[in-house]
């Protein structure tokens, strides 16, 4: 198994380019099921993730390859498919649950394994099932699979009250409601930014959807969806990512693509801590001004701090000046990168979902696991600022949601390097 060996070596200088999102690229892809005519993604990342939804989507029938060095996947689904999402792939990913929306729209049916993906937590869908049951679908769980199936002549369109604005359960229903019968209102819908872009796509093969990036979205259903081509949105969390990059180590970085409105909690509470922040057009620019003040953190829904720079944000905070308080509301299970980092030096004591962290003057390099996708990376940001080596292993996680981490930090100065395994 591979790790990344981490040396810390002083202030970085340069450019990083941001790839498109993982994340809406997820929910971009199953939109191929809405429609015989082909969808085509520009600016698509390179990662483990999106292999596993290509190859699920295949396995449904759908046609996906990857063009432009892997950055254009041209996708197109027509004729007769197959409705059932297999546990083989579903299981290496949550982001699987996203064809259970779109197969139950084309197909009227759909069995999709329950799914895995990273060990954070829970994470039912009984959002997603309540939403669908609203529209008439019928659903049932047997042997890991849930059994779904839309009444005779499709979804309805629905008032749906989603108990907590779910990411996912807002992307599958709102796909599901494209081809519904009539009206459906999503309230208390998620608003992050790869909702808005899945919007954009669905509304470009010619969907009918409004009050996208509020708490209410309304889809009118129409008959049919057309073909598209469409950029993925910037990866606001690979960007929060490589902000903190020179914060950590010193020094300043620009980050191609980046965008302020894609994080603004985030930008807050960085330049509360004493960092510089700057909008280019077409670029974000973080300048590291020493050690930073430690800052609390409670992790919210968009355009609330996101959850998945908690962990990156924890790092920051291990060598902040004083004591920081960091509240995860998300997922109930998203501190296993906090005794990784205790063993790296860090003061950090975590009770349920609150972690204490009291900044310490330097961390110290020591070999580490990664337990998740962003845990992963919270420990190489915090090799970033160490003395000595930090070895990493089981990077496979990073593989999920950073396409290239090395070259990329090692293009500022960042002494990063894959350690291939055995
Ligand atoms: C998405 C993101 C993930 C991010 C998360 C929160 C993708 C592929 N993944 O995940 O990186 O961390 O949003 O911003 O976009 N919940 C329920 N019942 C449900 C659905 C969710 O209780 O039916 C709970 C989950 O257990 C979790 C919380 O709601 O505690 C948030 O989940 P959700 O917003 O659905 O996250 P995902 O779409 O899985």
């Amino acid at each position: 198994m591979d790790s990344i060996r981490v040396t810390g070596n002083g202030p970085l200088k340069g450019a990083i380019p941001i790839a498109g999102a993982k994340n809406a690229c997820l929910a971009l892809m199953p939109a191929t099921l809405l429609s015989d005519e082909p969808l085509t993604l520009t600016n698509a990342p390179r990662l483990s993730d999106i292999k596993t939804m290509k190859t699920l989507l295949e396995s449904l029938g759908a046609e996906v390859s990857r063009m432009a060095d892997g950055q254009v996947l041209a996708m197109s689904t027509h004729g007769a498919i197959n409705h059932v999402a297999d546990y083989e792939i579903v299981r290496k990913m949550r982001a699987s649950n996203l064809v259970l929306g779109p197969l139950l729209a084309r197909e009227g049916r759909a069995v999709v394994s329950l799914p895995g993906g990273c060990a954070i937590g829970a994470r039912p869908m009984d959002i997603h099932i309540t939403g669908l049951e609203a529209m008439g679908a019928v659903i049932e769980l047997k042997d890991g699979y849930l059994h779904a199936e839309a009444p005779k002549g499709g979804l309805k369109g629905a008032v749906i009250n989603f108990a907590f604005a779910s990411v996912g359960a807002t992307e599958n229903l709102l796909m599901a409601a494209t081809l519904a019968k009539g009206t459906t209102v999503i309230n208390n819908a998620a608003r992050e930014p790869e909702i808005v872009d899945l919007a954009d796509c669905l509304r470009k093969m010619g969907a009918q959807i409004e009050g996208d990036g509020t708490s209410s979205i309304t889809i009118q259903g129409v008959d049919r969806l057309g073909g598209a081509t469409h950029p993925v949105v910037t990866d606001r969390i690979e960007l929060g990512t490589y902000m903190l990059a020179p914060v950590i180590a010193g020094g300043e970085v620009e980050l191609l693509g980046g965008r302020r409105d894609l994080l603004g909690a985030f930008c807050d509470k960085l330049e509360e801590a004493g960092v510089e922040i700057s909008q280019n057009e077409g670029s974000l620019t973080v300048r590291g001004t020493g050690r930073v003040k430690a800052v609390d953190v409670v992790t919210a829904p968009f355009p609330g701090f996101p959850t998945d720079l908690q962990a990156q944000m924890m790092a920051l905070m291990c060598t902040a000046e004083g004591t920081a308080v960091l509240e995860e509301k998300i997922f109930e299970n998203r501190f296993m990168h906090a005794p990784e980092l205790v063993r790296m030096g860090a003061a950090i004591d975590v009770q349920g979902g609150t972690a204490t962290v009291t900044g310490v003057e330097r961390l110290k390099g020591a070999p580490v696991m990664a337990t998740d996708l962003r845990a992963s990376v919270s420990l190489i940001l915090a090799g970033l600022a160490a003395e000595g080596e930090t070895i990493v292993n089981r990077v496979y996680h990073l593989d999920r949601g950073y396409e290239r981490l090395e070259e990329k930090l090692g293009a500022v100065g960042a002494n990063v390097e894959r350690v291939q395994g055995s």
